[in-house]
């Protein structure tokens, strides 16, 4: 069982975050994410794992490290990873709230192999299963959810990403009378409040990063929520879909090359077809759900988010370790 791995995928993250740390409000958000990248790699290739990564830092010939494919550990366990070492990159660099180191172990040939490229999603807990169409209107969805969940329109709340992208979406769920969340950045601590049990966030709603979706979809799958999904190019996501540009061209080849069809409904079983998985999350600034990494004295204190899929469980860690020198 991937539970086994727990504590040493905890490390993971941890070391990310950690490393990350020196990085917060200044200014360089690639920097940042190499740092993290970098120490994640090494507490990996110490892990006896055999573990792909499925979704990750982007395609093998843009030459990151954790890339779509990319064999990591030093041989064991066969399994699945999905992986975002800063989700938020953006507010580390500014030193702004809710930005988290995040890790996905899966059994073997579970999680969803898909291009680095956007994805639409809508993620419902477990009593708004079966209430959502990613094809239906987002007024419908949150109508049928409303009705699943024996409330009012009104009484909803909705998370999503504030980009100019929702604009409209957004402008249409408030004149429904429903509350809506928008964040800056980082969808995956979004489908942590959906999954967690009354903390207030019923649906959400938004087009962000494939890989935090994978992410997103083991931690909804492991809480017994719903989701569902479909990739869309740059130019799509924008708002102004193109096909015969360069680039939406190399994406739809893409996902060709990996079996989806660009255009077609991705479900939560199709995104992540196990609960036999753990996903660690770890706060590197302050967050909702999570404390960021703070330094005291000789020790650095950080917190970390489990869910075990297969006896849904969520765990909070607090560490404490010595900086070493
Ligand atoms: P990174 O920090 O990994 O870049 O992701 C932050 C994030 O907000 C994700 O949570 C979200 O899925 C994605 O970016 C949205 O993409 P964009 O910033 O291009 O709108």
């Amino acid at each position: 069982m991937i539970k086994s791995l727990a504590l040493e995928l905890s490390k993971v993250t941890e070391e990310a975050a950690i490393a990350a740390y020196p990085e917060i409000g200044k200014g360089n958000k690639e920097y940042a994410d190499e740092m993290a990248v970098n120490a994640m790699k090494k507490v990996l290739n110490d892990l006896e794992i055999s573990g792909e990564v499925i979704i990750g830092e982007g395609e093998i010939d843009e030459a990151p490290m954790l890339y779509i494919g990319e064999v990591v550990g030093k041989g064991g366990t066969p399994l699945d990873i999905a992986v975002d070492p800063i989700d938020g990159t953006r507010m580390v660099a500014l030193g702004q709230d809710n930005a988290v180191s995040v890790m996905v172990f899966a059994k073997k040939d579970t999680l969803l192999k898909a291009p680095d490229m956007y994805m639409e999603k809508i993620m419902v807990d477990k009593d708004g299963r079966d209430s959502i169409d990613i094809n239906k209107p987002l007024e419908e969805n949150v109508i049928s959810l409303a009705k699943a969940k024996g409330k009012e329109v009104k009484d909803l709340t909705v998370m999503t990403l504030a980009k100019p992208r929702h604009d409209k979406n957004i402008k249409t769920l408030q004149s429904m009378g429903v509350k809506v969340v928008a964040i800056p950045d980082g969808d995956v601590e979004g489908s942590v409040l959906v999954a967690i049990p009354n903390s207030g966030i019923d649906m959400f709603y938004g087009i962000g990063g494939a890989p935090e979706g994978v992410i997103s979809a083991a931690i909804i799958k492991s809480l017994g929520g719903d989701m569902q999904a479909k990739l869309l190019t740059r130019s799509c996501a924008k708002g102004a879909c193109e096909t015969n540009d360069k680039e939406s061209e190399i994406e739809i080849r893409r996902c060709k090359e990996m079996g989806i069809d660009i255009d077609s409904k991705i479900s939560i079983d199709e995104l992540c077809n196990t609960d036999d998985l753990v996903v660690s999350m770890t706060g590197i600034t302050n967050g909702t759900v999570l404390k960021g990494v703070k330094k005291d004295g000789n020790y650095v204190k950080t917190e970390t988010l489990l869910i075990i899929g297969s006896s849904k469980t969520v765990k909070v860690i607090k560490s404490t370790t010595p900086i070493s020198k």
